[in-house]
């Protein structure tokens, strides 16, 4: 299972790296509006350095801000070139699912964001999508149950054996990132929070203390 950050924050990225739990990284333009970037040559500028911090299997997902079909096309043949590792992430719109079959045509990666139903997940497949990222947390908050969307995506896409791997997105809790990986999405994208939170158990802590404990008791 791939553990994805969903940051521009480089700091943020470290530190998923120091931690050893850094497989690619995932933006959108609400998380790049919180960085100092404030014009096309900053924004390409934060692109790369956040590339420089990847390793050769790893990905940024960078997403186009055009909606129409030809300014999504150039602005993702832009942010294609940026880098090697960049996978052009399009919104789950007829436009974006044009461009994603141009982009799945000329061999570049894409990840199709926005998705909240089964028909999306199908749609952005069959145009050749590299990821699809349903959202967990937004689902969830209108008291639709995400997982379920994503189990259903994982049955339709083993039935048709399509290609295209989820990447499970808008991760809000530890339970999350366990239900995901008891499904087998191919990854998660999650704040670095959530991951933190993955780490801690009371029984751990008590447990060490008195490992220690003892061992300071007997042993000087
Ligand atoms: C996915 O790629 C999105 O960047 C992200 O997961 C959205 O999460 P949010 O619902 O917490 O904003």
């Amino acid at each position: 299972m791939k553990f994805f950050i969903d940051t521009a924050n480089l700091k943020e990225i470290d530190e998923a790296r120091s931690l050893g739990m850094l497989d690619g990284v995932t933006t959108n333009p609400s998380l790049m509006s919180k960085e100092s970037v404030s014009n096309q040559k900053e924004i390409q500028k934060h692109y790369i350095s956040i590339c420089e911090r990847l390793k050769n299997n790893e990905n940024l997902s960078a997403e186009v801000i055009n909606t129409n079909y030809i300014d999504m096309i150039q602005e993702g043949e832009k942010l294609a070139l940026l880098h090697p590792r960049i996978v052009v992430k399009i919104p789950m719109t007829k436009n974006g699912i044009k461009a994603i079959k141009y982009f799945s045509n000329k061999k570049i990666k894409t990840n199709c964001t926005l998705i909240f139903s089964i028909g999306q997940a199908i749609l952005a497949a069959k145009a050749g999508a590299y990821y699809v990222s349903p959202f967990l947390g937004r689902l969830d908050d209108l008291s639709y149950n995400g997982l379920n969307l994503i189990q259903e995506i994982k049955n339709v896409y083993e039935n048709y054996h399509f290609d295209t791997k989820i990447l499970a997105a808008s991760i809000r809790h530890p339970l999350h990132i366990i239900e995901c990986s008891k499904i087998g999405v191919h990854a998660i994208t999650s704040p670095i929070s959530v991951i933190y939170s993955l780490f801690y158990h009371p029984l751990t802590d008590i447990g060490l203390e008195k490992f220690i404990k003892d061992f300071q008791k007997k042993i000087r």
